[in-house]
């Protein structure tokens, strides 16, 4: 069979990462988290000092770290010149950073390479999940999805999953992050026009992901 690309977008807490994982693993294809990617990017800049308020210091070393993604959905890696970030990349500082780095045009041209190259190598295929995948990295893909939800489940979801998180807190910092994803002049946060869009407030993740594997499945 012919490799399937699968692109799944939408804002931070909606099952994106938990969904595209698991519809990966049932289908035996490749999972790349391509947030990953620009958290692990950041995490070297606010590691090596540069100036986050000053997009020409991020371009003039957006070449510099290597970043390496592990792509099998059962244990996906990260590392940044062969440093293991998966732990650090979570952090609250290289969060609130992101939306920053990920904005200059260099870091982006620098990583949607990578992630082309990796969707390439993928012999099975690949589910892919972001921000701008299904309009910008892989306008080709055989299946794009939007996923969205309220954003009050959404900063439900998100402050289950982090320590001592608190639930509007987490909300304004989502609501934030998401406006400045979606405001951005280079590769916005958008939805494609031919993107299926999912509305998961109301649905569990085991409900979301019988959905999309179905999707997949009629594509194949
Ligand atoms: O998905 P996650 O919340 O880990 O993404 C972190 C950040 O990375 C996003 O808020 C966004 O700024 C950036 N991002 C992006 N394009 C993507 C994926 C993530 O700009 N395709």
């Amino acid at each position: 069979a012919k490799p399937v690309i699968v692109a799944i977008d939408g804002p931070s807490g909606t099952g994106k990462s938990s969904t595209s994982k698991a519809v990966a693993a049932q289908l035996g294809l490749s999972y790349l988290d391509t947030g990953a990617q620009y958290r692990a990017i950041t995490w070297w800049m606010v590691s090596n000092g540069i100036d986050l308020d000053d997009p020409t210091a991020i371009a003039a070393v957006a070449g510099k770290p290597e970043i390496i993604s592990g792509t099998d959905p059962a244990g996906p890696t990260i590392t940044v010149d062969g440093v293991d970030v998966a732990g650090p990349i979570r952090t609250q500082e290289v969060t609130s950073h992101v939306s920053a780095v990920s904005a200059v045009p260099e870091v982006r041209s620098r990583i949607t390479d990578l992630q082309r190259s990796l969707a390439g190598a993928a012999e099975r295929g690949i589910v892919v999940e972001g921000r701008d995948i299904g309009t910008t990295v892989l306008p080709d893909a055989d299946l794009k999805i939007f996923l969205t939800a309220s954003p009050e489940a959404r900063a439900a979801r998100r402050s289950g999953e982090l320590e001592g998180a608190d639930v509007n807190a987490t909300r304004e910092a989502l609501i934030k992050r998401d406006a400045a994803d979606s405001s951005r002049k280079t590769s916005p946060l958008a939805k494609a026009d031919d993107a299926v869009e999912v509305d998961t407030t109301q649905l569990t993740l085991a409900q979301v992901i019988e959905c999309v594997v179905t999707l997949v499945e009629e594509k194949r």
